[in-house]
Order: structure tokens, then sequence, then C-alpha cells
């Protein structure tokens, strides 16, 4: 079977855009941003940009054009038994899709109430009590399925699972060049009206406003390095699977510069949108931008809804922006989904259409245990293992693994021969060195202050079983099926 292909250049950006700029752009770098020293944290950003994300993503871009394989098989074929990781990779792509779609289905509810506010005022209460009907659960005791919160999760999957399935070109493809026109023309919209409210540009300079004394900050130099690695969706097997179908003759540095810098500058777009909202909100209710901004989900599901209420027009402006966050999270589901797939195609040969009813059958089973009571607790409680620990582990191995087990200087000369312009030696100082040494220091931090303190305060059984238990479960199975697989020789057709 020959592996299918992008059709065209501008289709392949599209869609790697598109799994990279997601609802961590919209919430999560707005909110990292402000709380991590506001403009300072721009220098430790760029600079984890250009020295972390921009290798790594022509690492992958090189790795998947070289070795036509989603990551279990790109691995594979670099022989010494590393399938392991790539299939540690897969997994941690397939946790992230089943609670992800959790909050696409939360914002096409909210995209639904922003028509007429039917949120209300407390936008607090109507967030955790009404709609996600959060009471006295936990991550272990869920209550009961909800069937508001899993309808739109019904949706969203039907979404994902259409592009999937009609393939790589005539789906993915396709969806990416509707959906991230899309969203480049409703942030524009968004930013140009938002701008000119009373109040915005004070949201603005609390935003860019460098607060210096956080520079030298080791925490502020760890968000920013997380940020990108998951910004990026670089080392869980994303970009690895979308790249495994370019075309031959594809310009991989320009491919990954444009792609990064996308990203990055969509993020600094949708930050500049948010804070200029906050901004407005904090002038309304004369109150300080610090006591109207609540941190991670709260920010898109409470924060926003109650500016939403205060300005004008919310019967446009809310909708848009709950329509920006939908195709922004759905684009990065497709590509979870897709590195899943494709995973499973390479592995037991099955045909696309079947690998993806499987996928997105068992997927949305699972998801369905975030449509409960206590789904808001499950959701963070995994999250947070699966992006603290997890998903840095994953990119410190790769990068040791690949820096140090490969010539780093093929790699470049792989990528340079592509592409109209070089990368230097740079690069490989980055990728063995530089990014390595930063990932280890972010990940010990991590690992320690989690095992002393636990996470939010949940239970030390539930810590166990659904941070640490499931991340050694994802290990050892990945471990297993290195171990009983056949050497990749014999794969080969
Ligand atoms: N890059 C996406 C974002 O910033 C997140 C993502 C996570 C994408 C997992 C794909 C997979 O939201
Ligand atoms: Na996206």
């Amino acid at each position: 079977m020959k592996r299918e292909q992008w059709g065209s250049r501008a289709g392949f950006i599209l869609a790697a855009v598109g799994s990279a700029i997601g609802l961590g752009n919209i919430w999560r770098f707005p909110y990292m941003a402000y709380e991590n020293g506001g403009g300072a944290f721009f220098i430790p950003y760029l600079f984890a940009m250009i020295s972390a994300g921009i290798p790594f993503m022509i690492m992958e871009f090189t790795l998947g054009h070289k070795l036509r394989g989603a990551a279990p098989r790109a691995f594979a074929k670099l022989g010494g038994k590393l399938e392991w990781l790539g299939w540690f990779q897969v997994f941690i792509a397939a946790v992230i899709a089943v609670y992800y779609v959790a909050v696409i289905g939360w914002a096409i509810s909210y995209l639904g109430f922003s028509f007429t506010q039917s949120w209300g005022a407390d936008t607090n209460a109507f967030f955790f009590g009404e709609y996600l009907q959060l009471g006295d659960n936990s991550p272990t005791k869920l209550g009961f399925l909800q069937t508001h919160i899993a309808f739109p999760m019904i949706l969203a999957w039907g979404i994902t699972f259409a592009a999937i399935f009609t393939g790589v070109k005539s789906g993915i493809e396709r969806a990416s060049k509707i959906m991230m026109p899309l969203l480049f023309i409703m942030v524009l919209g968004l930013i140009t009206r938002v701008l000119f409210l009373p109040g915005a540009l004070d949201g603005l300079n609390y935003l860019f406003q460098p607060d210096f004394s956080k520079i030298l900050d080791a925490k502020v130099w760890s968000a920013a390095y997380g940020q990108i690695f998951f910004t990026l969706s670089v080392g869980f097997s994303i970009m690895i699977a979308y790249s495994s179908y370019l075309p031959e003759k594809s310009d991989i540095n320009n491919n990954a510069f444009m792609t990064v810098l996308i990203n990055c500058g969509f993020s600094i777009t949708a930050g500049v949108l948010v804070f200029a909202v906050l901004g407005y909100m904090a002038q309304e209710q004369a109150k300080p931008l610090t006591e109207v901004v609540s941190a991670g989900v709260g920010l898109a599901f409470v924060t926003i809804p109650a500016a939403i209420n205060l300005l004008p027009a919310p019967y446009i402006l809310g909708p848009l922006f709950f329509l920006a966050l939908v195709v922004a999270g759905l684009s990065s589901h497709i590509s979870i989904i897709e590195a899943v797939t494709s995973a499973i195609i390479d592995k037991l040969n099955w045909t696309r259409k079947k690998a993806a009813s499987v996928v997105c059958g068992v997927g949305f089973i699972v998801s369905m245990a975030f449509a409960t009571n206590g789904g808001l607790l499950l959701l963070d409680l995994v999250d947070y293992f699966i992006n603290n620990v997890a998903l840095l582990t994953s990119c410190l191995i790769e990068l040791i693994v690949i820096g140090w087990l490969l010539k780093m200087a093929d790699i470049r000369e792989y990528a340079n021969n592509l592409s109209e312009f070089s990368i230097g030696k740079w690069f490989e100082v980055c990728i063995r060195f530089l990014s390595p040494a930063m990932l280890a220091l972010i990940l010990i931090t991590n690992l320690s202050n989690t095992l002393s303190d636990g996470y939010g305060g949940y239970a030390l059984s539930d810590l166990l079983l659904l941070g640490w238990g499931l991340i050694a479960a994802m290990f050892v199975a990945a471990v297993v099926i290195n171990l009983t697989s056949k050497p990749q020789s014999q794969l080969e057709g």
C-alpha cells in the first residue's frame, strides 16, 4: 500500500498549524504570560521557541519525512529497539485526546449559550454548578453521566471522525483549509473590535508591562519551555505522523519555521485579544485587572463569559470567541486522533476506515468519563500528570535518543538538502545540549514537587492510580508491544 500524501505544501502547513494552534493558545498562553512576568515572559518564551521549538520541529519533520511512519514505526526503523518510545508517545496522545474533547464539548455548549448569554450574571456558579454539575465528587467518584455535556462531545467526535475516516488529503487537509482561514478571520475580526473598547489598552499594558524581577526565576523558564512543547504538539507523535505524509520534495526547514512562527504569533495575538477584553472589563467594573482574572479553565469559561456580558453586541462577539475556541480545538483534536490512527494502520495493516472507526469508537466511550459530575476533576488530575510528567519525559527521552544515538550532522544535512535555506550547527547544540539540559531541570523540579506536595489536594490514592499508575501502565504497555514486535525489516512493504 502506498503511503498517503498531502496534496499541497499549504495544505500540510495549515494542518500542522491547525494541530499546533489549539485551546492552549487561546486560554493557556495569555494566562501564563500574565502570571510569569507579563512582558518579561516573552524573553524566556522566545528563547525557548528558538532554542527548543524550532530545532525540535525540524527534527520531527525530518524523522517523519525520512522514515515514513507514525512514531512507533519511525522509531523502530532507527533500530536498537526504540519502538516503545513511539508507543509511549501514542498513548500520551490517546489520553490527551479523550479529555481534550471534553473541553471542546464545553466550548460547543458555550457557543450555544453565547447567543443569548444564557450563562447569566454569576458565570462562576453557572459553570461549576449548573453546567458541570460538580458536587461532592472526586477524580474517582465521578457521579453520573451528564447528557448535556455528552451531546456536544459526540458532535466533536463526529467531526474528528469524518476528517480522519476520509483520509489525509481529502479529510484532514480539506478540514484544515476551511478551519484555519476561518479561525484567523474570526480572531482578526474580534481583535479589531475589542481594541477600541475603553480600557483595552490598559489591559495590554498589563500583559506587556515587564516584571524583570521574574526573569531570573527558574519557574518562569520552566513555564516557558513547558508551554513551547505543548503548544507546538512536538514530542508526542503528532508532528512525526503528519510529516510522514510529506511528498518527496518538501522544504523541511521552511515548513518548520512557518509552523512555529505562525503558532507563536497566534498565541501573542490571542494574548492581545484576551487582555484587551480583561482591560475593558476591569474598567467597566472599576476594579483592578488582577481581580477580574481567574486561572486555567476559569479564564475561558468563567471570566470570558462575564466579560461578554459587558460587551457591546455580545451576541456577535460571544459566538465569534467560542466558535474560534471550537475550531482551534477541533483541528488539534483531529491531529491527536490521526497520530493514534496512523500508528495502528502501520502496525496492524488495517485500512484507514477500520482504524479510524475503532480509534474513534473506543475514544468516544472512554471520553464519556469526562462528561460526568466529577469529569472536571478527573480531567484536571490527568492533564496535570500528562503535561508535567509524561510529556516532558517523552520529549527528554526523544532528545537524548535522537541527539546522542543518531548523527545529528546527518539529520541536519538531510533537512538542509531539501530546503531552500540551511540551518547551522546551532541546531545540534540545541538538540544535544541546551534543550535536554533545560528539560531535565524542569522535569526534576516537577517530579520532586509532585512527589512531596502531590497536586491540587487530591487524595494520594487518586494520584497513585490516575497519575503515577496511569503513566507507569502506558510505559509498561509500550515496552510489551516492543518486546513482542517483529524486527522492522520483516514488515517492510
Ligand atoms: N498544541 C495544542 C494547543 O496548544 C495542544 C495539543 C495538545 C495539540 C495535544 C495536539 C495534541 O492547544
Ligand atoms: Na488546532
